[in-house]
């Protein structure tokens, strides 16, 4: 439960080079593909399409091309946020032997379908060398070897437990952001807004389960604690009934005050909404931050800001990406050479400034993370805890995941609090 405050300094080892020195084949063979041998095309599945996430993940890919140039990327997202279209896609192809070079995957529990069945190569020979160990939070080491081996590469740490705001829109509405102490109070603003302006009090989707199961997480944490939360991350939803419950109620009634059309919109349309005026709130990711940083005259702290959810002020509830080496690989250098590269501090340096993110190395210089960034990592480093989510999978196992989901789906439809507390209960 701590990312923050481990590992040390690291020097500068940067560059973004890679290099690895291990070009020489021979081992990764694992019974791989048909004979064609290695190729230099790499193929990479993700899902950052929307809002700035094509931004900042082109970015990464100008760092590697720059430090890798024989290596043809072939970029094939599977678009759908949260990755809630990516499983299809992946399970199957590596289930079949046929997976892309390297995908996108939350790291924790979300590993362990592939760990279990030796799906994905240990590469902590060929890309964890001591010098990227050192410089990465320990925490995140952690997290990239849920059975032992080290099987991925982090990029990024975002923090989920964050209400963005239209400036304008809350203070027409005389609604101070900063003042509101607890879930419930963030009903009484949203009450507010509604009463006192023309704009959506909160810009949230349900097209998808993801938003509802993520913001239900954030209330429950921000109306009990992250103890209770680790106690039901644990299992143990029964002896916290009231509890989930209640957290379930008061969702329920933020949901009374969501876009007409939030069961067709996507995260990133329902944050159009914030920028142009016509939402006050969100609950969302600081991805969420990164389609800001690509809207025009929208600027931090005059046109938009954020506060921790409420009740959650000493908590960076973390959400990672990495990228891992599913077995059978098509391109085991091309895919060693970038797993390398996103270990880098460049990789890490371009990437998450437009991500919205900052990075799991220590060593990452912060200039140019802007202000927005600069005070997240500051609230990183002075945390209390950093629990995993349940919503982007690094904490609960996918079973009890997609369990969840097929719950919260329902839940946008009909708001059933019994409905939900049984399907609760039942996925755990
Ligand atoms: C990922 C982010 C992404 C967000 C929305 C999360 O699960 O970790 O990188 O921006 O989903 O798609």
């Amino acid at each position: 439960m701590t990312l923050a405050g481990c590992s040390d300094d690291g020097g500068s080892g940067d560059d973004g080079s890679s290099d690895d020195g291990s070009g020489d084949d021979g081992s990764m063979d694992d019974g791989s593909d048909d004979g064609s041998g290695d190729t230099s095309e790499l193929e990479i599945v993700h899902w950052w399409t929307a809002g700035g996430e094509q931004d900042a993940f082109n970015a990464l890919l100008d760092g590697f091309r720059e430090a890798n140039p024989d290596v043809e990327v072939v970029d094939n997202p599977a678009p759908g946020g949260a990755g809630s279209a990516i499983d299809a896609v992946i399970q199957n192809r590596v289930i079949d032997g046929n997976p892309p070079s390297t995908f996108q995957i939350w790291p924790g529990q979300a590993l362990t379908p592939y760990t279990n069945e030796d799906l994905l190569e240990d590469i902590g020979d060929s890309v964890w060398d001591d010098e990227m160990r050192d410089a990465y939070l320990d925490g995140v080491v952690e997290l990239s070897q849920p059975a032992g081996d080290l099987v991925a590469v982090p990029i990024n740490i975002h923090r989920l437990n964050n209400l963005f705001y239209n400036v304008s829109v809350v203070e027409d509405a005389g609604v101070d952001p900063s003042t509101i102490d607890s879930p419930q109070g963030l009903l009484d603003a949203l009450e507010t807004i509604d009463a006192e302006t023309d704009a959506t009090p909160l810009a949230h989707q349900t097209q998808s389960p993801w938003s509802s199961l993520q913001l239900w997480e954030n209330v429950f944490i921000g109306q009990q604690s992250v103890d209770d939360y680790q106690t039901l991350l644990d299992g143990d939803v029964e002896g916290l009934e009231d509890e989930v419950r209640s957290a379930l109620e008061l969702l329920a009634d933020y949901l009374e005050y969501i876009p007409e059309d939030a069961g067709s919109i996507t995260w990133d349309q329902g944050n159009d909404g914030l920028i142009a005026g016509d939402a006050a709130f969100l609950h969302q990711g600081d991805w969420a931050a990164g389609q800001y940083e690509g809207a025009s005259d929208f600027e931090f702290s005059d046109d938009w800001d954020m506060v921790p959810f409420p009740g959650t002020s000493g908590v960076y509830h973390s959400v990672i990406d990495s990228f891992v080496f599913p077995t059978n690989n098509p391109s085991p250098e091309a895919t060693e050479q970038f797993l390398n590269y996103a270990g880098t501090v460049d990789a890490q340096e371009r990437f998450n400034p437009i991500k919205g993110s900052i990075p799991p190395r220590t060593d990452v210089p912060m200039d140019e993370f802007g202000d927005f960034l600069t005070r997240q990592f500051e609230d990183f480093q002075n945390s209390d805890s950093q629990p995993p989510t349940i919503a982007h999978g690094t904490g609960v196992a996918p079973a009890i995941h997609s369990a969840l989901d097929e719950t919260f789906a329902n839940f946008n439809g009909n708001l059933d609090v019994d409905a939900a507390y049984e399907g609760i209960r039942d996925a755990f």
